[in-house]
C-alpha cells in the first residue's frame, strides 16, 4: 500500500501525517510506504515548518529530512491512496485528474476516524493549533491501519 498525504503547503499538516504514519508502519511491520505533497508550490524544497518539526519531536518523531514538493499527476498512478487534509485540498486534487480511477483514490483523511462526516484537519499555519492537528492525525492513522489491515 502506497499512501500520499496532501495539504496546501506541504510544510505543516501533511509532513506530520507522513511522520506519524511512517512510525506506525514500522511499529506494525507493514510493507507500506508513505510520502507527502502540497497542492501549492509556495514552499517547494523547504523543510517542514519549525512548529511541525517541534510537535513531531514532542512525540519522538523526526521529520527534519522531509522537503516540500508539489503534487504531480504521476502521483495518481504511483499511489494507492491520496489523503486530503481538508475540503479545499480534496477539491484541488479532484480537479487535477478526470480519470475516475485516479479520483477514487482521493479521500478525506478524517473520514477514517469520523466516517462520512467529511471533517477537516484545520490549517494550523496562522493559528498554531499543532497539538490538535497531531492528535487528529494520530487517531486517523490508527483507524486507517485498522481498516486497511482488517484488524
Ligand atoms: P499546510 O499549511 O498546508 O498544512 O502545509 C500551510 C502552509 C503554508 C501556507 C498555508 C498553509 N501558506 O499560505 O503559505
Amino acid at each position: 500500500m502506497k499512501i500520499l498525504m496532501v495539504c496546501l503547503g506541504n510544510i505543516c499538516r501533511s509532513p506530520l501525517a507522513q511522520g506519524i504514519l511512517e512510525h506506525k508502519i514500522k511499529e506494525h511491520n507493514l510493507s507500506w510506504s508513505v510520502d507527502s505533497a502540497g497542492t501549492a508550490s509556495y514552499h517547494v524544497g523547504n523543510q517542514p515548518d519549525p512548529r511541525s518539526i517541534q510537535k513531531a519531536a514532542d512525540y519522538k518523531l523526526d521529520i527534519t529530512n522531509q522537503r516540500s514538493r508539489k503534487v504531480d499527476l504521476k502521483d495518481f498512478d504511483e499511489f494507492d491512496l491520496i489523503l486530503a487534509m481538508d475540503a479545499s485540498n480534496y477539491n484541488n486534487l479532484q480537479n487535477l485528474s478526470e480519470d475516475p480511477t485516479h479520483r477514487s483514490k482521493v479521500k478525506m483523511i478524517l473520514n477514517y476516524s469520523y466516517p462520512g462526516e467529511n471533517r477537516q484537519v484545520p490549517d494550523p499555519y496562522y493559528d498554531d493549533g499543532f497539538e490538535n492537528v497531531y492528535q487528529l492525525l494520530d487517531r486517523a492513522c490508527d483507524k486507517l491501519i485498522a481498516k486497511e489491515t482488517n484488524c
